[in-house]
């Protein structure tokens, strides 16, 4: 569980928000002052800080920097009203995760608060490597020839500033190596910044990369510090670069040759001491001929490049990596690791897996979640990789979403009509989610660690849905199949039938 430290000198403000993120599956330290907030860093440091900015006493900023001395991995969201806007955006450039403005609403911090929580588990966890024991944290695993020479070139660039180039198919582990290389450089104890270069819409790619001044556009009520200039000193991770607009690619030329940004609508530039570490799936070769990667760019980049081997080039490693996930998802489930048979580990080494290590892992997670005690079979094996574990509707190619487009249209259709029209996107959100989590309580027969697992939800978080939608196992249901272990879940508020919500 992630620990948050709130500083604020708000009482109430206080309470509530440990209330809140208790429910969210937080642990929550609390600081009337900067001076307390300060000593709890020292002593028991949290995965993240929200501090307000004004603090009685020594006040947010002053806070903020000696919290940043001590610990200048941990994220500190700032809480600003209006009148402090200037002295957020001033501890931002200094290396703050991010600020909200007060007064905020609380899924917006939420969001917020969950970023900050990934980016400290991606600069605190460590990423080891195959040849070292561990405890703690990820591990790259593989011994075959081709991941020893990855081993090797993440320990040549990493103490070098050097700006490096991950290539590789998609989930044969690039974010993994960029963050050894970040663990391993001389700016370990400095930020790590992921940008997704994908995940960001084009239009707000640049904005969020090189940030803006006041009036830059219309909307730009004041300055904002981009993601480069807030890692300073530290390390960006620019990931699936391939995919990069062209005009920003120029930007990032620029960066690197000039170590330095210009903040858009601003007339000066900024200097700026980044170290870049970009990746992709791309063919950049291809890219360049089509046009849409700048030839300048890909041969600054490709000077230093880690070539990651998908799996087949590795077929050694697949048997290594098909325990390691077994033992550990059977603890993550709280099971007891079932085995799998030599024959269903060949079919696993022999299929292509086009997604490679993600492919392999996702598969073993879902055979254990229906697994029922026996070692893993060549059968089940099989109907996972082919897609056909029954995880209720759809993921089953495009005839089926179209069958369930169809079908919600219709559902949405009847819904207008029989329903008063407010609040339309929440009340059809909801009855998904109802839909949704009783389908997955079902398939797991009422395992509420597998179904919170399978969702992609913590248990907390499950259990007030639960709550919330009125779910229920219906007695009924159980004295009608006992054996099968067949809990139906259904809203309590509906009379109880064969049929499951
Ligand atoms: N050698 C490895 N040993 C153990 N786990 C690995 C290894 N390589 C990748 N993984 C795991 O597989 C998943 C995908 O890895 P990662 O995100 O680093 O891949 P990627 O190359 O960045 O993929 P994509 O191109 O889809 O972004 C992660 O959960 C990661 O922990
Ligand atoms: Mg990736």
């Amino acid at each position: 569980m992630h620990k948050i430290l709130i500083i604020d000198d708000d009482d109430q403000l206080r309470m509530s928000f440990q209330k809140l993120l208790e429910e969210e599956d937080y642990i929550v330290d609390i600081a009337p002052s900067g001076e307390t907030g300060v000593e709890i860093v020292k002593n028991q440091p949290p995965d993240i800080v929200v501090l307000d900015m004004r603090l009685p006493g020594m006040n947010g900023f002053e806070t903020f920097q000696s919290i940043h001395h001590l610990a200048p991995k941990i994220p500190v969201i700032i809480m600003t009203a209006f009148g402090t806007t200037e002295t957020a955006i001033e501890a931002i450039k200094m290396g703050a995760f991010d600020y909200i403005l007060k007064p905020f609403e609380i899924p917006e911090m939420l969001a917020i608060i969950k970023q900050a929580v990934e980016a400290s588990r991606l600069m605190h966890s460590p990423v080891n490597l195959d040849t070292q024991p561990f405890n703690d944290g990820d591990v790259m695993i593989g011994k075959s020839k081709p991941m020893q020479d990855i081993y090797k070139a993440i320990g040549r660039v990493a103490p070098t500033d050097a700006t490096v180039l991950i290539r590789g198919e998609s989930g044969t582990g690039k974010e993994l190596v960029a963050r050894a290389i970040y663990q391993h450089s001389t700016r370990s104890n400095k930020p790590f910044i992921i940008i997704n270069c994908v995940a960001i819409p084009e239009t707000l790619l640049e904005s969020e990369l090189f940030g803006y001044e006041k009036g830059a556009f219309t909307g730009a009520s004041h300055r904002r510090v981009g993601k480069i200039e807030q890692a300073n000193g530290g390390t960006v991770f620019l990931d699936e670069i391939g995919d990069m607009p062209f005009t920003i690619q120029a930007k990032i030329l620029r960066l690197l040759q000039e170590k330095s940004l210009e903040r858009l609508g601003a007339r000066t530039a900024v200097s700026v001491n980044v170290r870049i570490i970009a990746a992709t799936n791309r063919n950049l070769e291809n890219a360049l001929k089509e046009g849409t990667f700048r030839e300048d760019l890909y041969y600054r980049l490709k000077v230093v490049t880690i070539s990651l081997p998908p799996l087949r080039e590795r077929q050694e490693d697949i048997k290594l990596l098909i325990d390691f996930f077994m033992g550990q998802f059977s603890a993550e489930l709280g099971i007891k690791n079932p085995g799998i048979t030599k024959e269903a580990e060949q079919i696993l080494s022999n299929d292509p897996l086009p997604g490679n290590v993600r492919e392999l892992s996702n598969t073993i997670l879902k055979v254990l979640i229906f697994n029922t005690g026996i070692p893993v079979s060549s059968e089940v094996i099989s109907q996972a990789v082919i897609g056909k574990v029954n995880f209720g509707n759809g993921d089953k190619g495009d005839d089926n979403d179209d069958q369930s487009r169809k079908l919600v249209k219709k559902w949405i259709q009847n819904y207008i009509s029989t329903q008063k029209g407010n609040n339309l996107y929440e009340k059809c959100l909801d009855k998904f989610s109802a839909i949704l989590i009783s389908e997955i309580m079902n398939i797991t027969g009422g395992n509420r660690t597998k179904a919170a697992k399978l969702l992609g939800i913590s248990r907390p978080t499950l259990h007030a849905k639960l709550e919330k939608f009125g779910l229920t196992v219906t007695t009924s249901m159980k004295e009608l199949d006992p054996q099968k272990n067949s809990w139906h879940y259904q809203n309590k508020k509906d009379k109880p039938t064969t049929k499951k919500v």
